[in-house]
């Protein structure tokens, strides 16, 4: 494994309750991913991001941990986790495991303390304990879920959560916080993991004294904008401090941050050469599909990551967002997330996600793929209420209320639910729709046209041609991008909504839809992207 492999590495995020059950009970467990890492050396990644596997009661799907250092029983045991580690590792995947220092759960001993000793004991402040105003929160923030950002405890004070009340906030001025991270981080490198996926990494630091907005607002987990609890400056010394610890360990363990930052500008920073590794694109996953607009982002991407010396990174979905075979279809404005996401025509919303797929994977930098991308599977829009169990959504106005569409388990094979995710019987924690059997592993494995044998053949390419960091943009007829990487590779995008008929430029590799006309002039049709040797 080179050096620096991070820089131009395809990672692919593993959502671990929906890949694979291997217990039966519904849920996805490390015991199952393990059974089906080969899969993913042969789909051709570099890595596996697993979201939360921790101890957890699963308020936020994991996201609220009561001890880091313990594999929760519903996804298995820390053995199970080494073992998985090792066995990726034989295969020649990285690992990297997800970090939740914004917040714990309520149920954290610490936590659980600070409420046993009561107000004025120095064990409430390892969180945000205040009194409040009269009846009234300590100020008005908002939380990201809905409703307001405090919860009132029986003795009168209340606490922060800038997600759901089972979500606390640790206070990142004391001392303790940082020492219990810098140790959770050598607990997980010491068992062989190759880096972290930093969650709410710009949300650590609050401005001193929790200063009130003076404004109502919502806080939306996309779009903090200026906030006095985001992106402050404060959490880059800890990110330094984190660096330092990652560098102890060979083989360049990595750390990404989650950081919605207002400008991608400050989310350089999160990636100084002394900070993390890798910053997700968020600003990339919420531009439009036109070819104006995805240029002019690609060019800032690049432009903001290069400043520092970092790669980019490019994500068209993951566990909060409306998966892109539906997002990319809609009009975003005000809703990056695609929250409000409603049916598309599954056929050419899948066509459109195959040629986004295709231009993202050409770009230099390192690409994330959220589990199921490679299947085409669409967001499920028509899960009933009583199903659902984003914690936002059973939360007035949360505004990710929505995220449980894009989180039903994978189906793997079979013509009937559970489609081979677990043994028959248990149902999945969520239900898959019926309509899943030829969007399977086993049915799409092996047939040219299907979207799995086409991120298969994308991945082999990429890692074959696409070394170089240059991207030059060629003159492209309106609706289209061309861009080349390097010398010998060129990918040409038809955005717009009228096939282009164009020479072909060299010798072509791979195409995201079917290709007309003729040898000497071919037809692109709308939403169709081709890669080219040249
Ligand atoms: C995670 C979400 C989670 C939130 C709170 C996010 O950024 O990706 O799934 O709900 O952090 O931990």
């Amino acid at each position: 494994m080179s050096d620096s492999w991070w820089r131009s590495a395809v990672i692919y995020q593993v959502y671990p309750r929906s890949f694979a059950d291997a217990n039966g009970d519904g849920v996805g467990d490390l015991p199952g991913i393990r059974s089906r890492l080969p899969y993913l050396r042969d789909l051709g990644v570099d890595a596996v991001w697993l979201s939360p596997f921790y101890l957890s009661p699963q308020a936020d799907a994991g996201y609220d941990v009561a001890d880091y250092r313990v594999v929760d029983p519903l996804f298995g045991t820390v053995d199970d986790a080494r073992g998985l580690v090792t066995d990726a590792h034989e295969l020649g995947l990285r690992v990297i495991v997800d970090l939740v220092p914004n917040h714990s759960s309520d149920q954290h001993e610490w936590f659980k303390q600070a409420l046993r000793e009561g107000p004025g004991s120095p064990l409430r402040e390892r969180y945000h304990f205040r009194d409040g105003r009269g009846d009234l929160p300590p100020n008005d923030w908002p939380s990201i879920f809905g409703g307001p950002a405090w919860t009132r405890v029986p003795d009168g004070q209340w606490y922060l959560h800038l997600f759901a009340p089972e979500q606390p906030d640790f206070n990142w001025d004391h001392p303790a916080v940082a020492d219990e991270f810098r140790t959770i981080l050598r607990f997980w490198l010491d068992l062989g993991v190759d880096g972290f996926r930093i969650d709410v990494a710009h949300g650590l630091v609050k401005e001193a004294g929790l200063p009130d907005l003076g404004h109502q607002t919502e806080w939306h987990l996309l779009d903090v904008g200026e906030s006095p609890c985001f992106d402050r400056d404060g959490v880059h010394e800890i990110y330094r401090s984190w660096r330092r610890i990652l560098d102890e360990y060979p083989g360049e363990r990595i750390a990404v941050a989650e950081a919605w930052a207002p400008t991608l500008d400050r989310v350089a920073d999160y990636v100084r050469p002394d900070e993390l590794h890798q910053a997700f694109n968020f600003s990339y996953l919420a531009t439009p599909w036109e070819p104006a607009a995805q240029r002019a982002m690609i060019d800032a991407s690049l432009a903001a990551m290069s400043r520092v010396g970092a790669p980019t990174t490019w994500t068209l979905s993951n566990h909060d967002v409306v998966r892109h075979t539906n997002r990319l279809m809609q009009d975003l404005s005000g809703d990056v997330a695609g929250r409000r996401s409603t049916e598309v025509d599954p056929v050419a919303g899948l066509r459109r996600a195959r040629a986004a797929s295709l231009l993202l994977l050409a770009l230099p930098g390192s690409a994330y793929l959220y589990q199921g991308e490679e299947l085409g599977l669409p967001e499920v829009v028509d899960l009933p209420p009583e199903v659902r169990q984003d914690p936002a959504f059973h939360r007035a106005t949360g505004q990710d209320g929505y995220r449980d569409g894009c989180r039903v388990p994978l189906p793997w094979s079979g013509s009937t639910a559970p489609y081979g995710f677990g043994p028959d019987g248990a149902p999945c924690w969520l239900p898959q729709p019926d309509s899943w059997a030829a969007l399977s592993v086993e049915a799409q494995d092996g047939d040219p046209g299907s979207t799995l044998t086409m991120y298969r053949d994308a991945l082999a390419l990429r890692r074959k041609l696409l070394t170089g960091d240059t991207l030059t943009w060629r003159d492209a007829p309106a609706g289209m991008l061309i861009l080349d990487r390097g010398p010998g590779f060129r990918c040409t995008v038809n955005m717009g909504a009228a096939p282009v008929r164009l020479t072909p430029p060299g010798e072509l590799l791979l195409a995201s839809g079917e290709i007309g006309g003729t040898p000497d002039e071919i037809e692109l049709p709308p939403d169709t992207t081709v890669w080219w040797q040249i």
